[in-house]
């Protein structure tokens, strides 16, 4: 969708802020350039929408070169976030946001139904904002805004200058969110700067690591970047936890996860406690009939008649299956349990829990995935020792891939882990 070829661009002076930059972003990829400030990132931007003209190379968007296309033209299909926002102040949130249509000439209606849908879109309710001048929002509401206005006329290449820059951690973080959720929905072909490598591992489809002088010294994607840094300037950039952030781009996947005995919630309550006793476990999981997840039950409270069903206890720590490690991990340590069940998104069913070996096995084999190419070991210094936890293990571990022999030990010991460790408060979860 964007390519850039051999692009060099010098500013009078002689100074090089870009060299000899070949890069290539797929239609529907957010491709992120990191980097030192003063590397280039926003000179590459201005080129790709003919703010600025490269001294050298070729830049096409779409299959066409865009030096032969008419800047102005060029511009309606291309959204800019520039860095720090840059809302006119002397305009209302909603005129700010409705820059672009009005420059296409749309009118009244289509150009106030579009800004309150985009506004929806962001998160900010347009009866609150639509007639407020920027000065009475706050940072992330101004960000908002900016990226609101950028997707006014549905372009679809947008460019986002450290979008979500100044701005506190905590907001930050569900600005991030926000945008990965409207990605999803709006599909656009991206290119983000920022000087963050934890946001560009977060959003990136793929990550331009840049040096002073405008040099690309890495293109890669996030998982990639992180096992594999090209050079001691990229390994240091991503910087040494990065088997940490590998949590954040590497999903929950159903051969990491164990699977703890279950019994139906219908199921009669001697008749549970005699599964238990004859599997050995102090605890089963308590599912549905359809399959959903009704919670957990332990020995010690299926004394007595009725059903499961009755007494099952609420399991607290759980995520949908398309979660990120980090997120399950989250859930881990926020309910200070020994594991967090795995929901399947679509159908609410129970797919089975995620231990800490589980998380483990799971991120080291997604180093592991990348040290295979690299023929080398980048990740070296996050190895605990050659002796491989997890899934190699029989007995030890998580369990591998189903019908692996590691099961039946790991099965018991995963069901030794859970009772006090996690699921404590009563009932199914809230869901
Ligand atoms: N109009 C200009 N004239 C001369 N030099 C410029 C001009 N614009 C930028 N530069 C120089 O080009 C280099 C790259 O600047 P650029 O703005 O692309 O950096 P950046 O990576 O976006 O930095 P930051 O992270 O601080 O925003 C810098 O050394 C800068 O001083
Ligand atoms: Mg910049």
């Amino acid at each position: 969708m964007i390519r850039l070829d051999h692009v060099t661009k010098r500013y009078p002076g002689g100074s090089v802020a870009v060299d000899d930059l070949t890069l290539e972003v797929g239609e529907g990829e957010l491709c992120v350039l990191v980097g030192p400030s003063g590397c280039g990132k926003t000179t590459t931007m201005r080129m790709v929408n003919r703010l600025t003209d490269p001294s050298e190379g070729r830049i096409s968007v779409g299959g066409t070169d865009i030096a032969t296309v008419d800047p102005v033209e060029l511009r309606r299909g291309i959204g800019y976030v520039i860095q720090q926002v840059g809302l006119f102040p002397h305009l209302t949130v909603a005129q700010n946001v409705a820059t672009v249509p009005r420059l296409l000439g749309w009118n009244r209606a289509r150009t106030a139904s579009r800004t309150g849908e985009l506004l929806e879109l962001v998160g900010l309710d347009p009866g609150t904002f639509r007639d407020r001048y920027p000065d009475q929002l706050s940072g992330g509401q101004r960000q908002r805004v900016g990226v609101a206005r950028a997707l006014a006329a549905d372009p679809p290449v947008l460019l986002m200058d450290e979008p979500f820059g100044a701005i506190d951690p905590v907001t930050r973080d569900r600005l991030q969110q926000e945008f990965l959720r409207l990605q999803a929905e709006v599909r656009k072909t991206v290119v983000f700067v920022t000087h963050d490598i934890d946001e560009a591992v977060r959003l990136g489809d793929r990550i331009a690591v840049f040096r002073q002088g405008g040099v690309l010294e890495q293109y890669a994607t996030p998982a990639d970047l992180l096992a594999r840094p090209a050079s001691a300037f990229v390994e240091d950039f991503v910087g040494t936890d990065r088997a940490l952030k590998r949590l954040s781009v590497t999903a929950v996947d159903a051969a990491d996860l164990e699977h703890p005995p279950t019994v139906d919630a219908a199921t009669g309550l001697a008749e549970a406690r005699r599964r238990m006793e004859s599997d050995g476990v102090q605890t089963a999981v308590v599912v549905g009939s359809d399959g959903s997840l009704r919670g957990w039950i332990g020995r010690r409270h299926a004394d007595g008649d009725g059903t499961v069903g009755e007494r099952a206890r609420r399991i607290a720590a759980w995520v949908e299956d398309d979660a990120s490690l980090r997120a399950a991990f989250s859930e881990m340590l926020l309910h200070d349990a020994g594991w967090v069940a795995v929901l399947e998104r679509t159908s609410n069913r129970y797919l089975g829990v995620l231990t800490p070996d589980g998380l483990h096995a799971a991120l080291r084999r997604s180093i592991d995935a990348g040290q295979d190419h690299a023929g080398q070991d980048p990740a070296g210094q996050e190895r605990p020792g050659e002796d491989r936890p997890g899934r190699e293990r029989p007995g030890d571990g998580a369990v591998g891939a189903p019908g692996a022999d590691g099961r039946d030990g790991a099965t018991s010991r995963q069901a030794g882990v859970a009772p006090g460790a996690g699921p404590r408060a009563a009932g199914p979860p809230g869901r």
